[in-house]
């Protein structure tokens, strides 16, 4: 079935948020939200491939956390992903992000000195390694400020063994000038004089980033901004005048971008002279994404769907087109409750093997740390997670550890319940994945453990 036929009301409103006419200097933010596997890339995808947006003059831009190993690297995900290396109609073998590569080859060198100095630093190793992370997220550091410690991933600490050396390796970054800049003349000030630009690499990464990717942008859809006559243009792409950035997994990805995109890049993008339309997917709406979205950022946000299961009609159409017989058909719906990820394993599978709760599984747990996994499964037994029952059901683990975790892991909680718990299609998977693994007898068991420890709560 297309995406006409499962999803005609989301296809229109999405569709819909690209037919808007450009604008120099506006920006609208769209938001799709909804549990792992319930389509959203696949809907953003089937309506970009439907309506073509390139041939309306779209630049498409994708940031998104399919490469595990850049995840926590902002440097890395703002060369490859927010200035990637090939674009679409552009010449081949052309680099059209001259500016932000640049600068990422400047901030190469100043971490070749960073590293060389932390290596040299007489701190303990804990301390070392939370300045090496600290500087690679590129957060701005001020020692003074506690949003640093709040903007540090704290789960890349604990992994790193570092979190008893953060206090540290914050205040030797501060030392080596890895620090906040106060004086802040407008940008195309500095960038004349020349002076600011290695002040703001330490000190306003987000800031230039931002800047010198616009700087590209303009270029590229040939539409130069006063402040930048300065800088050489050339070769816009012809037909191209608006940007459509879509940012994807923002649940992972905004652990490292989020405040780059929120507080630079999109205030940034205000101010450019191409209208911008702004998509991000991600399992939390965008007011629980990130807080900006309910303060400065909300007049700019247009429209936001949450996306459910499939409607059962529209399910049941599905496993018939893929060639299940109408006897199979009410096991298949009971097995997918309409979960699009699991209705479209089943009409792969043809009658469901063993392997499908694992690959959601997997899938659900594909960003966690080896830790978090050992967590969930007994997690999925409570109705409620509160610290008493982690500790009823998990005595080895630090309660509060796994309480913070769990509070800010968007791809378990349920969005729609008044307390924490897993998600109940996500709970419900969880449970037959184990009740594979150890047997019903065993499951029974595990049950009213969770029932004996939600009381708990
Ligand atoms: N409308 C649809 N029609 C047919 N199949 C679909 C549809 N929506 C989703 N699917 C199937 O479900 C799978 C998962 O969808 P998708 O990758 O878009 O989920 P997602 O919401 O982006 O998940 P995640 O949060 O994990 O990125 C797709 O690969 C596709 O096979
Ligand atoms: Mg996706």
């Amino acid at each position: 079935m297309d995406i006409h036929g499962s999803r005609p009301n989301e296809f229109k409103t999405v569709e819909g948020w690209l037919d808007s006419e450009a604008k120099p200097g506006r920006v609208d933010i769209f938001g799709i939200s909804g549990y792992g596997g319930v389509g959203k890339s696949y809907l953003l995808n089937q309506v970009l491939e439907y309506s073509q947006p390139m041939s309306r003059g779209y630049l498409k831009i994708t940031a998104d956390g399919q490469d595990s190993s850049i995840l926590g690297d902002f440097m890395a995900l703002y060369d490859r992903k927010f200035a990637p290396k090939t674009v679409p109609s552009g010449k081949p073998n052309f680099d059209y992000f001259p500016h932000a590569r640049a600068l990422v080859q400047q901030r190469a060198r100043l971490t070749k000195r960073i590293e060389g100095e932390i290596e040299k630093a007489d701190m303990p190793e804990a301390a070392k390694k939370a300045a090496r992370l600290i500087f690679a997220a590129g957060t701005t550091v001020n020692k003074y400020s506690k949003k640093t410690k709040d903007a540090v991933d704290f789960k890349a600490l604990q992994e790193a063994g570092a979190v008893e050396g953060l206090d540290m390796g914050i205040d030797f970054l501060g030392r080596v000038g890895v620090m906040v800049g106060t004086s802040w003349l407008p940008g195309p000030v500095k960038n004349v004089l020349g002076i600011t630009y290695r002040e703001r690499l330490r000190t306003d990464l987000y800031g230039l980033s931002s800047d010198e990717w616009v700087a590209d942008l303009c270029a590229i859809l040939n539409r130069p901004q006063r402040k930048d006559r300065y800088r050489l243009f050339e070769s816009p792409i012809e037909g191209l005048d608006r940007l459509l950035l879509v940012i994807d997994d923002f649940e992972i990805l905004g652990k490292t971008i989020a405040d780059f995109v929120t507080s630079a890049l999109i205030p940034a993008l205000e101010h450019a002279n191409f209208h911008s339309t702004v998509i991000i997917l991600g399992r939390d709406a965008l007011p629980d994404a990130h807080v900006s979205f309910q303060h400065h950022l909300s007049r700019l946000v247009r429209d936001k769907i949450r996306l459910e299961r499939f409607p059962d009609d529209v399910a049941r159409q599905m496993f018939r087109e893929a060639g299940h017989p109408d006897s199979d058909i009410p096991t298949l719906m009971e097995e997918s409750q309409g979960y699009p990820f699991l209705v479209s394993l089943l009409c792969e599978a043809k009658g469901g093997g063993v392997s499908f709760y694992q690959q959601l599984y997997e899938r659900t747990t594909r960003w966690m740390a080896p830790m978090e996994k050992q967590w969930v499964i007994p997690l999925s037994y409570l109705d409620r997670v509160t610290k008493p029952a982690i500790e009823a059901m998990l005595p080895d683990a630090p309660a509060s550890v796994v309480m913070e975790w769990f509070k800010h892991e968007a791809s378990l909680r349920d969005p729609n319940a008044e307390w924490y718990v897993i998600a109940p299609y996500i709970r419900r998977m969880l449970k037959e994945y184990h009740c594979k693994e150890i047997g019903p007898k065993r499951q029974l068991e595990m049950i009213a453990k969770g029932e004996e420890a939600s009381l708990l709560a």
